[in-house]
């Protein structure tokens, strides 16, 4: 496994997400934004949509739960068919837990860290996980400026990551684009969100393309391992 783009389909057509879906065949995942207006200001779907959109798109869903809650609501969108299921630590009261609830669904298990969440207090857990995901914008909506701050956080998480001898995959999702992928795979991230960078284009599967070759050929002379 190399580098993985997963274009996020807040920035798609709601009324047309199978059709969207298709749009990124290539893509590794489908990343669907969860808001439930509490833990984010904003409202997007919920379990029935992803149950729909499971069966209808080939590029398996990364399901991103921006919920309060998410001890009680995440197992179900592993039933909704989600091949991955993220939670904020923030929200979540027992992510040891609940990660295992996931992984025991067959989901792979992921936790997310908004942006003045640091990773060290969570460095015992990473092996629970299967994907970690550092936010590099305030969640809540596509299309905002990437934060640059969060650089030495990814950067952190990766030697992290190495010191364990994880095969953890890194996300990074918020403002990633052509002018911050690069800033991104060189700080350790090996997995990519995009939504605005790949919907807003006329070209989404091309932009897909360009995206991941842009991050390939960074990490290769970053010279870190990718973990997958
Ligand atoms: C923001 C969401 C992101 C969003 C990214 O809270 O978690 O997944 O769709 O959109 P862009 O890539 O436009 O910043
Ligand atoms: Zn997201």
């Amino acid at each position: 496994m190399a580098v993985q783009i997963n274009p996020s389909i807040l920035s798609a057509d709601f009324s047309r997400l199978a059709e969207e879906a298709k749009a990124v065949e290539g893509a590794d995942w489908l990343h669907v934004d969860v808001m439930d207006n509490h833990f984010v200001p904003n409202l997007t779907l919920g379990v029935p949509v992803v149950e729909s959109l499971a069966k209808a798109s080939e590029t398996p869903l990364d399901c991103h739960l921006m919920i309060e809650e998410p001890d009680r609501w995440a197992p179900a969108y592993v039933e909704a068919g989600a091949g991955s299921v993220t939670f904020h630590a923030e929200a979540a009261a027992a992510p040891v837990r609940l990660a295992r609830e996931i992984r025991a669904k067959g989901g792979r298990a992921s936790m997310a860290l908004k942006p003045a969440t640091p990773i060290e207090p969570y460095e015992d857990l990473l092996p629970e996980l299967d994907m970690l995901l550092v936010m590099t914008v305030e969640p809540g909506f596509g299309g905002q400026a990437f934060l640059d701050i969060m650089l030495p956080k990814i950067r952190r998480t990766r030697e992290l990551i190495s010191k364990h001898g994880l095969e953890l995959w890194l996300q990074v999702d918020g403002g990633v684009s052509a002018s911050t992928i690069e800033r991104c795979a060189e700080a350790g991230a090996d997995v990519f969100v995009a939504g605005s960078a790949v919907y807003g284009t006329d070209d989404p599967a091309a932009a897909v393309r360009s995206l991941r070759n842009q991050a390939t050929e960074t990490i290769a002379a970053a010279g870190w391992a990718c973990g997958h």
